[in-house]
């Protein structure tokens, strides 16, 4: 991997992501993508069926698979939040990039999409407290952050492919 993408829900990961591995001439992946390719089905059923710790143990099988990979890697809003995962991020010296964004901007983004198993169970309060619970958990496996907000995603995977 050239670069990972990490911050919470509605941060732009995949989107930039997409962008910066256009702009770097490599391929793209998201670590979402591949858990549900991998399970057959969507992730909203899989937490319904067997719940956030069995998704969370596929999130890690998957995000070791992706770091053999070349390219660019967006990641879950969860996945730098697991112990595990943060120590392989750390292990793999590949350049990682925290995309935060405000609160009201990430209520914003996330509202209306039903695809996010965590969105559908928490009200905006809940979410925004998770998002502040985490914060110190992406700026431990950050090497760049990146405030989204005031930034179109071109701009965003601009500033990337500089740093870089
Ligand atoms: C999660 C974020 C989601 C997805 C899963 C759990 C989280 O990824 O991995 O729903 O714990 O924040 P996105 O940040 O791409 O929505």
């Amino acid at each position: 991997m050239r670069a990972i993408l990490i911050g919470f829900m509605g941060s732009g990961k995949t989107t930039v992501g997409r962008l910066l591995a256009a702009g770097l001439a490599t391929q793209h992946a998201d670590l979402d993508d591949l858990i549900v390719q991998r399970a057959g089905r969507p992730i909203t059923t899989i937490f319904a069926e067997r719940g956030e710790g069995y998704f969370r143990q596929m999130e890690h099988q998957t995000l070791l698979q992706a770091l053999k990979t070349p390219g660019v890697l967006s990641t879950g809003g969860g996945t730098p939040t697991i112990a595990m995962n943060a120590i392989s991020l750390k292990q793999s010296t590949v350049p990682v990039i925290w995309l935060t964004a405000g609160d009201q901007t990430t209520i914003n983004r996330v509202k209306n999409d039903s695809s996010r198993p965590l969105v559908n169970e928490l009200d905006p309060d809940a979410l925004i407290a998770l998002k502040r619970r985490r914060q110190s958990l992406y700026a431990a496996v950050a090497d760049l952050t990146i405030a989204t907000d005031q930034l179109t995603p071109r701009q965003i995977a601009h500033q990337i492919q500089e740093w870089l």
